[in-house]
């Protein structure tokens, strides 16, 4: 299982959405400038609002070689800092009986550099998606990487038992909220060694640039769509709206629409079965039983509305 890999080949990342927006300008402005100065940034929030997205840009931004590392909950010590990989054996022909073959064991061991040890020694930047989805033990890692700058090595068998952290070396970590299933507790020790930036969902505008930037759609469709898609999101009961329909959900009414020539238009019941598809269950799991029936009819509503051109 790789649960490390380096992003040599960055997904393509539309900028058009930062560019645009003051309120990312600053943000990444100021994670820069925690990054630079030695502290790590913690990006949370909902799902699907472009948290990874946004980290993976700041982390280019960096012009360091960056390693995206995804929180999971088998990742184990042996997957960041590495292991030795068995013992290396080899045939030896026998000078005397040519028939003979003897084994002859190699006393050293192999041992495979774990991507963690990597990017600490050569200071990449880190990329630390959904961290919290690796059991708190798998992250205690982190505090001596953060606190004391080194790389505990004891337990593996190595001859030197720390590894010094490259000065150039960051992290950026993302994770949903601890009401997210399959995600762990932070230590409160780790989260003290972070900057945390709470992220909502973007701005309706912000919203409309990210769906044209992933599809050919006009910027009257974009906008039909997130209009919709917020008037969805604002239908959640819970008021902190984690479990509402996000930018994802936007961004894939777009593309489904785009790809199978279905008309943008709330009088069209292919496009309506779309708009219920994707909106319907994120938005009844925040809604309480009794009320769903009304839902339903609400959120049709909304789309029957839409009409471009
Ligand atoms: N700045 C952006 N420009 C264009 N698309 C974006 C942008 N940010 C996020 N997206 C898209 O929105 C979706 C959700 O983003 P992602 O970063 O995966 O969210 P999260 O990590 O919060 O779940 C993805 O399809 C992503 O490509
Ligand atoms: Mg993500």
């Amino acid at each position: 299982m790789t649960v490390l890999k380096e992003v040599r080949q960055q997904p393509h990342i539309n900028n058009e959405v930062y560019k645009h927006s003051s309120y990312y300008q600053g943000l990444i402005k100021r994670s820069l400038r925690y990054l630079s100065s030695g502290y790590p940034v913690h990006f949370t929030g909902p799902s699907g609002i472009g948290k990874t997205t946004l980290a993976l840009h700041i982390a280019k931004q960096r012009n360091r070689p960056v390693m995206l590392l995804n929180g999971n909950k088998e990742l184990a010590n042996e997957d960041l800092i590495g292991a030795f990989t068995g013992y290396q054996s080899s045939k030896v022909k026998d000078n005397f009986i040519r028939t003979v073959y003897k084994t002859e064991e190699n006393v050293t061991e192999s041992w495979t550099d774990g991507k963690l040890l990597e990017a600490v020694k050569h200071g990449y930047t880190l990329v630390y998606d959904e961290f919290t989805r690796s059991q708190p033990e798998a992250n205690n890692i982190f505090l001596s990487i953060l606190e004391e700058k080194i790389l505990p090595l004891y337990g593996t068998k190595r001859k030197e038992s720390f590894i010094r952290v490259h000065p150039e070396f960051s992290v950026i970590f993302t994770s949903n909220p601890a009401e997210y299933a399959g995600v762990f507790q932070s230590q409160d020790a780790l989260l003290d060694r972070m900057v945390t930036l709470p992220l909502d969902h973007m701005d309706h505008q912000a919203e409309v640039t990210a769906v044209i930037s992933k599809t050919n759609l006009s910027r009257e469709s974009a906008e039909s769509i997130v209009e919709f898609v917020v008037t969805a999101r604002e239908l959640c009961e819970s008021n902190d709206q984690l479990q509402g329909p996000s930018l994802r959900a936007s961004i894939m009414i777009a593309e489904m629409a785009e790809k199978h020539d279905i008309p943008i238009d709330g009088n069209d019941e292919e496009f309506q079965e779309l708009c219920l598809d994707i909106t319907w269950f994120p938005l009844q799991t925040c809604t309480p039983k009794e009320k769903q029936p009304q839902l339903k009819e609400k959120l049709l509503d909304a789309c029957k509305k839409i009409k471009v051109g």
